[in-house]
């Protein structure tokens, strides 16, 4: 059984269709991409995941579960994570306290014992600082627990977002375009990163990402977008040298006169 399964879905805002009866599925455990010119739906697809719009039609299913019509906090906690396109921290929250966000989804404290500092919250304090610090280290930030989030570099805040929604224990991550504004060694290390959170936490990737060098290193499928609709899927040599993707970033006739060059 598929860890997600998205069939027929639609989204539109008004007279757009931003997402157009868009089908596809993620195995557990897999790596897989999303990709397509800039407005093709990507990032509302993540929204519709996530419980922030709901779909004008179609079905998405998590887990056996459906997630049509669930609140975001809901979907949280059923185990999906996220980073955003525009990176979304707590500026001025420290960067450990920013991944402590990211736990409670599962903190089992009520308001009231978090008021009066029971022990058992005094426990699940101590242990998620060190839980978050953990997950500091692991997406590579090292001695800046206490640092504001706000001063930290740009490549750091997107390996903090990283960070805060590994907090939270999901089985699926969604990653908006985090590669954006690295330089090809910052977007090497990061690939690296997501390859480790497969391999090492089983957690299941879905990326959406403009880096070609991320997205054809690191995919083992990919689902490419234009225009709302999916015009494409298939392996990253298959990708590669699909006619109506090239159109679909080039313009049209541009697979031809690819074709044209790399023949003559
Ligand atoms: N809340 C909204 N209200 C109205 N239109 C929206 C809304 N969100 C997205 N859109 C429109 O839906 C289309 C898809 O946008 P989306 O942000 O999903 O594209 P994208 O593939 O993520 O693009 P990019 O690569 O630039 O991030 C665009 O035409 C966009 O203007
Ligand atoms: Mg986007």
């Amino acid at each position: 059984m598929a860890l997600l399964e998205i069939s027929n879905l639609t989204k539109t805002f008004g007279g757009l269709k931003a997402i157009s009866g868009v089908t596809f599925s993620l195995a557990q455990g897999q790596i897989m991409s999303i990709i397509g010119p800039n407005g093709a739906g990507k990032t509302t697809l993540f929204n519709t995941l996530t419980g922030i719009y709901r779909p004008n039609k179609g079905a998405i299913v998590f887990n056996g579960k459906s997630l049509v019509g669930r609140r975001p906090d809901q979907i949280a906690a059923s185990g999906i994570a996220r980073t955003f396109q525009n990176i979304r921290l707590f500026p001025d929250m420290s960067v450990v306290e920013n991944i402590l966000v990211g736990m409670h989804v599962h903190f089992r404290q009520n308001p009231i014992q978090t008021l009066l500092r029971l022990p058992t919250f005094m426990r699940e304090e101590a242990e998620a600082e060190r839980k978050a610090v953990e997950l500091m280290h692991y997406v590579g930030l090292n001695g800046v627990g206490n640092e504001t989030a706000k001063n930290l570099p740009y490549g750091m805040q997107r390996r903090l977002e990283i960070a805060r929604a590994l907090a939270a224990d999901p089985k699926l991550l969604l990653l908006d375009e985090p590669a954006a504004g690295m330089n090809p060694q910052e977007s090497e290390e990061i690939t690296k990163l997501f390859r480790n959170i497969r391999d090492q936490k089983g957690i299941t990737i879905l990326l959406i990402e403009h880096d070609m060098r991320v997205v054809m290193k690191i995919s083992e499928h990919i689902c490419v977008m234009d225009y709302g609709e999916k015009i494409a899927e298939g392996s990253p040599a298959e990708i590669r040298s699909n006619t109506r993707v090239i159109e679909a970033y080039l313009g049209r006739g541009a697979a031809e006169e690819l074709h044209l060059e790399t023949s003559a």
